[in-house]
């Protein structure tokens, strides 16, 4: 509007440097791998939305999706180095921080429905998870919801007998790898951005995941049959670096935190949609076989399954997976 001032770069970033300090944007840097349409991307969407407008725009948060910024392992260290602010790892993603009583979460079959899950994220148990975390630099603000897996590959997958041999890329959870092993898969763990390409290439041959991160990364375009086996969870904490949120002034973290919760309750409303939809959506792409599984083939798998619980029970800590099995039941 003003050719003259615009013209005038020297101006310009005196007049940008002008204000004080205390009226520059804090900025939460927000890096996930997911896509932006994915519950986990809509709802790092909706928390932006909301952080920035009941701040008055005091906060700013940069979103950055699909691993633009860092790659699953990467983006835990850039946040304990507080190069990000906040992320939303996969529950089956923190034992490189040392906290392995997350992968609970990735027990076959320990939910057995998203009430019982939520039984156990919205109380006592996933209060204390969270606190683990306080160790390591974190603060953990909340759980994010995604949904139950499916299993795919170029083969039908009907029976545990039907996975043998296949290379299946997991999230690098060890009770992931050992429900692979238990079905006589071989597994092999993978940062979310190579899952794909992986898939594409042969690499390997199957995979797990929610429906929404499969359509997204076009995986079934790759994958000629999936099982909608829901044999186990996948969800998210969100996270952020526990300096700078300790840091914050009380009324801008008190701010943040409703922000989150209102995000939070957002997800959770649209995370079982989002995958139905995804569902349909490669349904409706021609590309991939959907089976179900009849009572009989699921009560196999749980089967198969089973011995995993023993063989993790001592590296998650048996009192919490008895207490999310008590919770959950
Ligand atoms: C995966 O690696 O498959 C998932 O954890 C990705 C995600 O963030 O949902």
């Amino acid at each position: 509007a003003c050719a003259g001032f615009a013209s005038s770069p020297g101006a310009l970033a005196q007049s940008r440097n002008a204000p004080n300090a205390s009226a520059a944007p804090i900025v939460i840097k927000f890096s996930h791998v997911v896509a932006p349409d994915t519950p986990k991307g809509r709802a790092a969407e909706r928390f932006k939305a909301l952080a920035e407008q009941m701040s008055n725009g005091q906060v700013k948060v940069e979103v950055y999706p699909n691993s633009q910024l860092y790659r699953d392992r990467e983006e835990l260290e850039a946040l304990q180095l507080g190069a990000v602010q906040m992320l939303a790892p996969s529950l089956a993603k923190f034992s490189p921080l040392g906290v392995k009583e997350f992968e609970a979460f990735d027990l076959p079959y320990i939910f057995p429905s998203k009430q019982a899950l939520y039984a156990v994220t919205e109380g006592r148990i996933g209060r204390s998870l969270l606190r683990k975390l306080e160790s390591k630099g974190i603060t953990g603000l909340a759980y994010w919801d995604n949904g139950f897996k499916i299993m795919s590959a170029n083969k039908p997958l009907l029976a545990p007998a039907d996975f043998r041999g296949l290379r299946m890329r997991i999230q690098s959870s060890r009770v992931l790898d050992e429900q692979m092993r238990a079905l006589g898969a071989q597994p092999l763990a993978l940062a979310f951005s190579e899952t794909a390409p992986a898939l594409r290439n042969g690499v390997v041959q199957g995979t797990e995941n929610t429906p929404s991160n499969m359509y997204t990364q076009r995986m079934h375009e790759t994958q000629k049959h999936l099982t909608v086996s829901n044999h186990g969870y996948l969800g998210y904490a969100v996270i952020v670096n526990k300096k700078f949120w300790d840091g914050l002034p009380a009324g801008t973290r008190r701010i943040l935190a409703r922000a989150m919760a209102e995000a939070t309750a957002y997800e959770k409303t649209i995370a079982q949609r989002t995958n139905d939809e995804a569902l349909e959506a490669i349904r409706r792409a021609g590309t991939t076989t959907i089976h179900t599984l009849s009572p009989q083939q699921q009560a196999e798998w749980r089967k198969a399954m089973a011995p995993v619980y023993a063989r993790m029970e001592e590296r998650i800590g048996k009192d919490v997976v008895q207490a999310i099995r008590r919770e959950a039941s």
